[in-house]
């Protein structure tokens, strides 16, 4: 039934295609950040201990399933489980969520690329205006989430444009995709390296570093250090969210999983620390610049990447435009592979289900999410970003998670699903693996859940109202799992005529 599936064109290509999903944005500005906020060095061990627990034995069981059953998510839970197919679509909807406001950075980054070879932002930037620039000018950040205050027109552009992108790089499924990260890939990489040998050679580096590495074990005693390190590895890794699933799902029969899911992994962890390294160097030498120390100008998330890495570009001594077109190249080519990702979860998985034409299911797919990205677009779109991206990561992630442990750990059977990855894999899977999907890994997922329940419950997540609360978190958490189970109710299309891609 499924000979005509479309197929990667080497091992290579799809190793390649999982390392860019996961290396991303994420890697870049979160990484450095929560390692240097939640311990510095000492982050190392509770992130090592969810890469091992959670990371890696997820990244098998995504790959696992996607390849055993040539299913994206949705249709390899319904095969893996009967009645279980809503999870599949609920891991995809949470992807495409992360997807609408992923693509509006991605536009930020774009618009940046062009104010960076332009010399009087470079001055307002080295004067100490990158804040106002970023926040005031640009956003035109409104003073309360509730007053979106039109749409912001060049950012609009940014997304078209980046929709444009992640619309064509997939247009092809994975024969375009192949072809895509083949420069997507290596090239970010290059430029990273560009970066960290640039940021050891500047002065104030290890001081830097210093605040980036430094161990501070008492704070492992912490949970929230846990709990971050756990958030981190599976946004990191792009699991849970029906990628990694649609991926596998396009492997020939014969396929290494075991192997490819553990390069994929240290792959993305190699990449993370070298990012970390690079910035923080980098940060070091902008604290000697101001005579500030390392802690003042670290700033995590948009205020990394669009308002402290602007101000270290504008002041460097030489080649200031060319670091800058490197820096937000580097941004937009980490970014691409992980935005498209996204995307493919979703279009394999309506193409699969309807078995329409791969173009007619991205049309749909694309619009549909570039129009909701639209929300960001606005006046107050940092502010819904914000509280979207914080429910979804602290909320739906892990749910799916869980879930998916359960589904394949105990309705499936993790020996089963294990036996089929050891059959092709070279080097064998051991009964820890059936231990972590069972017991392990959901038990500290639910442990993440009921964690962030509690904060929240505490206080409303970064004080916004409580009509935004209920909005952009609950109710559009209720909205996914609706739609979740809307989709996988409505009937699919048995067999195709022809297979169309
Ligand atoms: N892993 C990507 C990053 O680190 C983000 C991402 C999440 C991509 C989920 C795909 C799926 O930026």
């Amino acid at each position: 039934m499924n000979q005509k599936r479309e197929n990667w064109d080497s091992r290579a290509i799809f190793v390649m295609a999982a390392v860019g999903s996961a290396v991303g944005l994420g890697n870049i500005w979160r990484f450095p950040y929560t390692c240097y906020s939640n311990g510095g060095g000492a982050f190392l061990i509770p992130y090592f201990v969810a890469l091992l627990t959670a990371g890696i034995p997820l990244m098998l069981l995504e790959f696992g399933l996607g390849h055993k059953f040539l299913q994206s998510a949705p249709g390899a839970f319904k095969k893996a489980v009967r009645g279980w197919e809503w999870l599949g679509w609920l891991a995809i909807l949470v992807g495409l969520g992360v997807m609408t406001y992923y693509g509006v950075i991605m536009a930020w980054a774009f618009n940046f690329l062009y104010y960076t070879v332009q010399p009087e932002n470079l001055k307002v930037w080295a004067d100490g205006g990158a804040p106002d620039f970023f926040y005031k000018n640009y956003l035109q950040l409104s003073d309360s989430i509730g007053e979106l205050g039109g749409f912001v027109p060049y950012i609009v552009a940014g997304l078209i444009l980046t929709w444009l992108s992640v619309y064509f790089s997939i247009i092809k499924g994975v024969k375009s995709v192949g072809k895509v990260v083949l420069i997507t890939v290596p090239l970010p990489v290059l430029i990273l390296f560009i970066f960290l040998v640039r940021g050891l050679t500047l002065e104030g580096c290890i001081q830097g570093l210093e605040h980036f590495l430094r161990p501070d074990f008492a704070k492992l005693a912490d949970p929230k250090i846990w709990l971050a390190a756990y958030g981190q590895i599976f946004f990191s890794l792009s699991i849970g969210f029906g990628v990694m699933i649609a991926y596998a799902s396009f492997l020939p029969k014969k396929s290494d999983i075991a192997n490819n899911a553990f390069m994929t992994c240290f792959a993305n962890c190699g990449i993370s620390f070298l990012a970390g390294m690079a910035v923080f160097s980098t940060l070091g030498w902008l604290a000697l610049q101001k005579g500030t120390e390392v802690a003042d100008v670290a700033a995590s998330g948009p205020g990394l990447a669009f308002v402290t890495y602007p101000t270290i570009i504008s002041l460097m001594p030489i080649w200031v435009q060319f670091f800058g077109v490197l820096f937000f190249l580097l941004l937009l080519t980490f970014g691409i592979d992980s935005a498209f990702s996204l995307v493919e979860a979703g279009v394999a998985g309506v193409k699969d289900k309807w078995k329409m034409p791969r173009i007619q299911a991205n049309t749909v797919v694309s619009v549909i999410l570039a129009v909701i990205g639209l929300l960001y677009t606005t006046r107050a779109g940092l502010l819904w970003l914000d509280i979207i991206d914080y429910y979804l990561n602290s909320f739906a992630l892990p749910v799916v998670g869980a879930l998916q442990c359960i589904a394949v750990g105990w309705l499936y059977g993790a020996p089963k699903l294990r036996e089929h990855i050891n059959a092709t894999s070279d080097f064998k899977i051991g009964l820890w693996w059936d231990f972590c999907i069972k017991f392990l890994t959901p038990a500290l997922l639910i442990w993440m859940l009921v964690k962030s329940a509690m904060e929240l419950f505490k206080e409303p997540y970064e004080g916004y109202p409580s009509w935004a609360q209920w909005t952009g978190g609950w109710g559009m958490l209720a909205l996914l799992v609706i739609v979740a189970f809307i989709l996988a109710a409505v009937k699919g299309r048995k067999s195709a005529e022809r297979e169309v891609y």
